[in-house]
């Protein structure tokens, strides 16, 4: 199977696998305890129906839209994912140059591969830096007022990972970071030697994010451990008004899914907040951003944007999204199974296939912009 042969998601996903040594895949792939979150956020989807109207004249399709003040070609945007070095060797950097190709916007995680700075300074493409609150409060600081300096537009701080999700994928495989080849490993990288050949043969494993803080070298740490022994549980409303402050810029919450809390967001001074679950890989049995997205558009009205994640698989569901109120969409393993599988050309080659996916559907629609999709073209069943 080849790059060429890709067409959706699942031949991406399948691509990524045959490339992947298991325990990274796994990592990618996985979520917490039966997964059933992580399934139902692509079924949920399924569970309203599109309604067209036809004879509209729609020759040009106008996909552009304005989100956290940036203006973007597209209404999806590449999400802020960990570890990106590991699943290709050019991480962030192969995601950055497809964004900035697409014209849209790609964050970078606090536990990134690749420092904010360089991305901000090789692409001029919009920018969000995922922040996550660390009991080391010198660390929150000094992470902060990087991405300040750096010219970073959007301000994205994680609320729902405040202690490690159960992924039980990981338990079973042992995949942590810095990624060890312990002997299970070994085997890995003697299947898959094409990975192995590039991780070792390109610049070493870092979190140039955190390594002035955090050090590393101590052991391995499994992302569920990172979660619980490294960020602060007592995180509140008062610490996100302060971050809000100290910001003073676009600043959004993500892992938001009440309209009760979405209200709070705006009290406190955030300017966007995004649905998620985070793909399934916190709270099992949790939600999903589409279910929870009315609720959540009404209780914000026009004092916050709202997005979401979690799912996304095909055009058809960033317009059912965008028809309940979301202003843009966010991607996670739609562009990670690409950049394993290809990097550059694969997320290039997925999100060519998104906006392709999204212009036929928005004509089939009879909507020639954005703002044309509204609760009146879905019907639930
Ligand atoms: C994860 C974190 C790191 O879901 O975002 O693995």
């Amino acid at each position: 199977m080849r790059l060429k042969q890709c067409h959706n998601f699942k031949d991406f996903r399948k691509l990524a696998q045959r490339r992947l040594p298991g325990p990274i895949f796994n990592y990618i792939d996985g979520a917490a305890d039966d997964e059933v979150t992580y399934r139902n956020n692509t079924t949920s989807f399924e569970e309203c129906d599109l309604i067209p109207s036809v004879l509209r004249g729609v020759e040009s399709v106008d996909m552009s839209t304005t989100v956290m003040g940036q203006k973007l070609d597209l209404p999806v945007y590449c999400s802020p994912t960990a570890l990106q070095r590991l699943f290709h060797h050019r991480g962030e950097r192969a995601v950055a140059a497809a964004a900035s190709k697409y014209g849209t916007m790609f964050g970078v995680s606090s536990l990134g591969t690749v420092s904010m700075e360089e991305l901000r300074k090789t692409y001029s493409t919009p920018q969000v830096f995922q922040f996550y609150f660390h009991k080391d409060r010198g660390l929150n600081r000094a992470m902060l007022e990087r991405a300040k300096e750096a010219g970073v537009e959007v301000l994205m701080l994680t609320v729902d990972s405040i202690t490690g999700g159960n992924r039980e994928r990981d338990l079973r495989t042992g995949f942590s970071i810095p990624f060890k080849l312990t002997l299970a490993g070994m085997l890995q990288f003697a299947i898959k030697p094409m990975w192995g050949i590039n991780y070792v043969t390109h610049e070493s494993f870092k979190l140039p994010q955190l390594d002035s803080h955090v050090d590393m070298s101590g052991g391995a740490l499994s992302i569920g451990r990172y979660f619980t022994e490294m960020l602060d549980p007592s995180m509140n409303w008062d610490d996100v008004a302060e971050m809000a402050e100290f910001w003073d810029g676009q600043f959004c919450l993500k892992g938001i899914m009440s309209g009760d809390d979405a209200k709070r967001a705006a009290d406190v001074g955030c300017t966007g907040v995004i649905l998620s679950n985070h793909g399934g890989r916190q709270l099992d049995g949790s939600s999903t951003a589409f279910h929870q997205l009315t609720e959540v558009v009404d209780a914000a009205g026009d004092r916050l944007d709202v997005m979401m994640d979690g799912g996304v698989q095909r055009g058809t569901h960033v317009l059912k999204a965008l028809s309940l109120g979301a202003k843009a969409v966010g991607l996670g393993r739609y562009y990670l199974f690409p950049l394993a599988a290809a990097g550059q050309p694969g997320v290039e080659r997925a999100l060519g296939q998104m906006r392709a996916e999204i212009e036929r559907a928005m004509k089939l629609m009879g909507c020639t912009s954005l703002d044309q999709l509204t609760r009146g073209n879905l019907r639930f069943r």
